[in-house]
């Protein structure tokens, strides 16, 4: 059976580090500021807001909410941005995603200021990780990053094999396991033969956004498992893009659904706000 990697307990220490952090800069009068934003009222983007708002709580970093309404205009959702870009008591802008279809996504991500970035999806961010420059990186692979270090999995020289291309996810994770020494595969829909390439990774990243979909015969005994999808069966319960019974028999260490990868990314985020505090302290 393989070894249980605990997201809850990682990100909270994550959390409690960062808690720390803020308090010691609070001392020195420095304080930290996100500002959220959601158009409409999605109900899963308003549970995802909610806890990104806890999180600051926690963790003793400012929150500003502003909830607008599905109609907001495209051109009333720049300004707003604009605004916070020039405000300088905000260290950190995130537009909860997705936003409403009259408004362009892209138009959205590359107006936040790339030094306000916190979700690290400009391309300026992007490109700064690319390069190895300092930067926001996308908290969820961020997050599995730290899951696997704080896990003692060991990335430099792992064949890495990531599942998924996606511009939040699976890019950013290819070049975060890049920058620790990982040698890396990523794979997607017109992989030829996935079995073939994923039985070959010491380190299995998982963001396919199909229930269940990888069991154990993709898995090479002893690899270590990393679910990113977050999905809800006929059941009404949880579960990922691993099907954890099957997989969780070969793996050496694995994530569940929930308790995995989820709770990192909000860890992470709350981490790239102090870093935005640090850095336009000039630290
Ligand atoms: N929607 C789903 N995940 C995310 C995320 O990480 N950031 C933002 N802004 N929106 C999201």
């Amino acid at each position: 059976m393989a070894e249980l990697i605990d997201g809850k307990k990682i990100s909270t220490e994550i959390k409690d580090e960062v808690k720390a952090k803020v308090a010691a800069l609070k001392e020195e009068g420095v304080e930290i500021t996100l500002a959220v934003i959601q158009v409409g009222a999605d109900p899963a983007s308003s549970v995802y807001v909610r806890n990104k708002k806890n999180a600051c709580a926690y963790t003793g970093i400012n929150s500003l909410s502003y909830e607008l309404p599905e109609e907001t205009t495209e051109e009333e959702l720049l300004a707003l941005i604009d605004k916070l870009n020039a405000d300088e008591k905000v260290n950190g802008i995130l537009v909860q995603l997705p936003v409403p279809k009259h408004i362009n996504e892209d138009s959205i991500i590359k107006r936040i200021s790339p030094d306000k970035d916190v979700d690290g999806f400009h391309p300026e961010s992007v490109g700064r990780l690319s390069i190895g420059e300092r930067g926001f990186v996308s908290c969820t692979p961020a997050g599995v990053i730290q899951l696997l270090k704080r896990s003692d999995v060991k990335i430099e020289g792992a064949e890495c094999v990531v599942i998924g291309r996606s511009n939040i996810v699976g890019k950013p994770m290819a070049m975060l396991l890049i920058r620790e020494n990982g040698t890396v595969t990523v794979c997607h829909s017109r992989t030829k033969d996935l079995r073939e390439v994923t039985k070959r990774a010491d380190i299995l990243v998982v963001a396919i956004g199909k229930p269940k979909m990888i069991d154990a015969s993709y898995i090479k005994e002893g690899a270590t498992v990393i679910d990113v999808g977050i999905h809800r069966n006929e059941d009404n319960k949880l579960c990922g893009d691993v099907d954890f019974e099957s997989a969780s028999a070969v793996a050496g260490k694995i994530t569940p659904v929930p308790g995995g990868v989820g709770p990192m990314t909000i860890a992470m985020l709350m981490n790239n706000c102090l870093e935005a505090g640090l850095m336009q302290n000039g630290r």
